[in-house]
């Protein structure tokens, strides 16, 4: 595996499951592919749980790992071509990337959409540079449309709790004070329209996703009909993704938010969010508390999904 950006780069999605189990059972058997190897780790913005996750994966894998914060310690990156660099820049990207590959063997790249320009965010414009001028495997941390890490761990983690061959999986959106992009929704869908589940996509309207993203999932704009008869309930937060309000908050709508009544509409659903989640915004305590909800089990497998995308780039060094 050259690069990791969606769930096309898996390949047949139930091997790359099978070999996730696998991986979760004996994390310490592939620790040869990764000696003398290094992992460098690069964040344009902030992380909890992909830094750590990405981090133990890699050194389970025997490599090296290294971290760096962009804004934090390295100089100011400017990431247009042709600008008169005289301002608070002194970087360009285009020679810190080489600069950067120069001292690893693998890349991983967070950097999320700006909201400044729907066509450079959906055209991935800094993961994209980084595939196209490092010369090494480049794997998305979160990325300006997608963050498959994230939706790779979740079907991981919906394949271990399922109790039927075929589930009803449910996105909802919820409520957030901040606009956020849309790249969790988006690899989720990427994969659920993959998987063996009942997909169906609940959001106020003006909230539509991307139809790249969406394809055939079904589209019910009643949450409470969306969740009934749900196995998982997965909840997140986006801002707009269609023009002219793209960016931005169109609702702050608290009946959106997931809550104890509504989990009774579904078929005893177990609840889902990728995490950092707000409180009593997107869920309630009682929902984010309960012996269903699957938040911890999910930022578990994130080491497991990081561990076999890492694990395939080593094997195709
Ligand atoms: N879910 C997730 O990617 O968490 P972080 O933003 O903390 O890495």
């Amino acid at each position: 595996m050259k690069t990791y950006t969606g769930v096309k780069d898996l390949g047949n999605l139930q091997d790359a499951v099978k070999e996730a189990l696998e991986v979760k059972k004996n994390r310490f058997a592939y620790k040869h592919l990764g000696t003398d190897k290094t992992c460098l780790m690069i964040f344009f913005n902030s992380s909890l749980r992909t830094r750590l996750s990405t981090q133990k994966a890699a050194m389970n894998l025997g490599m090296n790992t290294m971290v760096l914060d962009v804004n934090q310690g390295a100089w100011k990156l400017e990431t247009e071509r042709g600008v008169i660099m005289n301002g608070d820049k002194p970087e360009h990207l285009l020679e810190a990337i080489p600069v950067m590959a120069c001292y690893c063997d693998i890349i991983g790249v967070r950097a999320f959409a700006q909201f400044e320009s729907k066509a450079d965010d959906y055209s991935e414009k800094i993961l994209n540079q980084f595939i196209r001028y490092s010369g090494k495997p480049v794997f998305s941390m979160e990325a300006a449309t997608g963050h498959p890490l994230q939706a790779f761990a979740d079907l991981i983690t919906i394949e271990e709790y399922k109790k039927k061959e075929r589930p009803k999986v449910v996105l909802t959106w919820a409520p957030h004070p901040r606009a956020l992009p849309q790249a969790v929704p988006n690899s989720f869908a990427d994969f659920m329209n993959e998987a063996n589940v009942d997909f169906v996509i609940t959001h106020p309207k003006g909230y539509e996703l991307a139809g790249q993203f969406v394809r055939g999932a079904k589209v019910e704009y009643d949450q409470r009909k969306a969740f009934e008869g749900a196995d998982f309930i997965y909840a997140k937060n986006w801002a707009a993704y269609r023009d002219p309000h793209y960016g931005q908050i169109l609702s702050k709508d608290m009946n959106w938010t997931v809550n104890t009544e509504k989990m009774g509409l579904t078929a005893g659903a177990y609840f889902m969010h990728c995490l950092p989640v707000r409180r009593n915004m997107i869920v309630t305590d009682d929902v984010i508390e309960s012996p269903q909800s699957l938040v911890i089990p999910e930022a578990a497998n994130r080491e497991i999904s990081a561990q076999v995308v890492i694990k395939r780039m080593l094997e195709s060094l």
